[in-house]
């Protein structure tokens, strides 16, 4: 049998330490490579778009201007808090709703595209099963839109610092072969933080002693990472 994943701490980030998700989220991807993608695949202008777990508001920040309108939903109130902070000057102002996308405070068929960012392939199987069938109760039918993911993909320097992977690619292929998500690309970025002790500190923090021990072995600012984006039709 494989080894477990090893002991992370995102989840006490998210409710305590919101600040160190953000640190984490201000190196992933620094040249914008991921929504670039998303952009290119997914047409959201005049549309409205619902985000499922924003978090700090990253993709708010990046997506919102090319959207007709933006909700986004979290449930944590510390990671809104700063979320609202960091999106006030975005100039299409996202809606910023609490909330959890099992039972979304939204009428049935009124969203266009619904993206979710490094959620849905961490939440436990039943929690994901009522997440992405009350996504599918809020999107209007008909062709474009439908569900966009971002996940770790399960091959790169990162998950190996993480000593994760097997685990990761079980989840996205579950996600491929039952719940009819297609992979569209998998894009090649990295995380890049201002100093190898800060990776060190937000990396060690997150995802605990294998990373940290690793990072102390190989000091990095930069780890190869890569991002697969799915889609699903409504
Ligand atoms: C890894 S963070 C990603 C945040 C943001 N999407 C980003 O890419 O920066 C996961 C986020 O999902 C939120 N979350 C966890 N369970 C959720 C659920 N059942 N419904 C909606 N959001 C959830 C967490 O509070 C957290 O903000």
């Amino acid at each position: 049998m494989n080894d477990p994943a090893p002991k992370e701490n995102w989840i006490r980030a998210y409710r305590e330490a919101p600040e160190i998700f953000d640190a984490f989220s201000r190196a992933e991807d620094p040249a914008g490579l991921v929504a670039r993608r998303l952009l290119a695949h997914a047409h959201l202008e005049n549309c409205k778009v619902l985000e499922l777990g924003c978090g700090t508001g990253r993709y708010m920040r990046e997506l919102a201007p090319h959207a007709g309108t933006y909700i986004g939903i979290e449930p944590s109130p510390n990671m809104m808090a700063l979320a609202r902070t960091t999106t006030l000057k975005v100039a299409t102002q996202p809606l910023l709703l609490r909330g959890r996308g099992e039972s979304l405070p939204i009428q049935t068929g009124r969203v266009d595209v619904i993206l979710a960012a490094w959620v849905v392939v961490n939440l436990r199987e039943e929690v994901r099963d009522r997440v992405l069938k009350e996504a599918l109760r809020v999107l209007r039918p008909g062709p474009g839109g439908g569900i966009w993911l971002l996940e770790n993909h399960w091959d790169s320097q990162f998950q190996r610092y993480r000593g994760r992977g097997a685990e990761d690619e079980l989840r996205l292929r579950h996600l491929i072969d039952r719940d009819g998500f297609r992979m569209v690309e998998v894009v090649a970025t990295e995380l890049r933080f201002p100093t190898s002790s800060e990776a060190e500190r937000v990396l060690g923090y997150l995802c605990g002693d294998t990373m940290l021990n690793r990072l102390r072995r190989n000091p990095t600012c930069v780890l190869e990472h890569r991002v697969a984006l799915l889609h699903r039709p409504a």
